[in-house]
């Protein structure tokens, strides 16, 4: 068995970060998302990993490496563009030869693992299985029809209502993947769609298993869908404080303070976590809140909210709530007349000020 993770692709909905960093890299509760799949996959026995990657790909290979620190060999393979996730199954053949194979999305977060999922697919065999989910907005992913057990049809994006059992970024298959791959035709949005894939494989006769999700599950392609997986995480954290508090410091509930922060003056209410060579001054770090590496609040109060490296934020009147705030980024306010804002953004940010 092997196990290939899909991390080349666009990310749209997380520009601007995603103009200069892969979506896959973006930490959830100060760890990227990706190591989330390759930690899953490597729990469920497999050892040999593809990822397939794209544009982005210097920055993968730096962060995920040979993957010995999980216990198993990462392969990469080159996505020259975006084609589709059964595009990516296409170019990867060479990788996956005859071995049935786990394809994870590298953007998608699973509680439960996938030990369960694989252990299943093994015991039955079919010619794929698929994970399933029920969704309030089954319109933004791919949809399951099933009867009797079975998975009848599936729709990408349906337009119109077919039910709501999304399909999560994990899918099994066995080697009869490729003769589907290789015959369906590039969609509406211009993708070869692993959803016809797989509907090819019921034409075929084959056997498509469902089986739905344990747990919650998150796609963190959005910005809402990154903050609500940062607080399904955080709260399952326990407390470890291993960085400098100082006396007029009060750390409230779940809270990691990494080793090297400083926490001087300040109030952090957990769920949270303030990362290694961190400082808090002065501030408030509420509920649900991931501070990276290197990042300084001072004077200021946030909750909600995920802040990458070496940002700063300071002497802000008011809290930041519910925001991403990119690698390097300073926020200030300046004492001097006239009241006003002051902007540097780069092209798709989003600023948002509630009175
Ligand atoms: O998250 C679940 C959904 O993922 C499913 O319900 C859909 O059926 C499935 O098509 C997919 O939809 P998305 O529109 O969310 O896929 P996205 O373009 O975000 O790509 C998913 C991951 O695969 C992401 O980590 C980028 C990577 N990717 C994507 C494409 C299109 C590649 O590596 N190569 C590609 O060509």
């Amino acid at each position: 068995m092997k196990g290939l993770i899909l991390s080349g692709g666009k990310g749209t909905r997380l520009r601007p970060l995603t103009y200069t960093s892969a979506k896959q890299l973006v930490p959830v509760a100060n760890k990227p998302v990706l190591f989330y799949g390759i930690e899953a996959i490597a729990a469920a026995g497999i050892r040999e990993i593809g990822i397939v990657v794209g544009d982005t790909q210097t920055e993968i290979r730096a962060a995920a490496g040979d993957g010995s620190r999980w216990g198993v060999r990462i392969q990469y393979i080159e996505q020259a563009a975006p084609l589709g996730l059964a595009h990516a199954v296409k170019i990867s053949e060479g990788f996956l030869g005859r071995d049935p194979f786990v394809m994870y999305l590298g953007d998608n977060l699973l509680n439960k693992g996938i030990t369960h999922f694989v252990e299943e697919f093994e015991r039955e065999r079919p010619a794929a299985q698929i994970l399933l989910a029920r969704v309030p907005d089954p319109q933004m992913f791919g949809v399951a029809q099933l009867s009797d057990g079975k998975v009848i049809r599936l729709v990408e994006k349906p337009k119109e209502p077919i039910g709501d059992l999304a399909l999560v970024g994990v899918y099994m298959f066995g080697p009869e993947v490729f003769e589907s791959v290789n015959r369906i035709r590039p969609s509406f949005r211009n993708e070869l769609e692993i959803t016809d894939a797989i509907q090819d494989l019921i034409d075929r006769g084959l056997t498509v298993r469902p089986h739905i999700v344990e747990g919650w599950w998150k796609d963190t392609g959005k910005l809402e869908d990154m903050l609500e997986a940062n607080r399904l995480i955080l709260d399952t954290y326990e407390r470890r404080i291993e960085g400098t508090v100082d006396v007029e410091s009060r750390i409230e509930g779940k809270v990691v303070v990494e080793p090297g922060a400083v926490v001087e003056r300040s109030v952090i209410r957990g769920p949270a976590i303030i990362g290694r060579g961190a400082r808090i001054v002065h501030a408030y770090v509420g509920p649900f809140t991931s501070i990276m590496n290197d990042v300084e609040i001072q004077d200021s109060e946030i909750e909600h909210s995920i802040v990458l490296e070496g940002s700063s934020v300071r002497n802000l009147a008011n809290r930041v709530t519910d925001s991403l705030i990119g690698k390097n980024v300073r926020i200030y306010r300046m004492p001097v007349k006239p009241v006003a804002y002051r902007f540097m953004l780069g092209d798709n940010s989003e600023v948002g000020i509630r009175w």
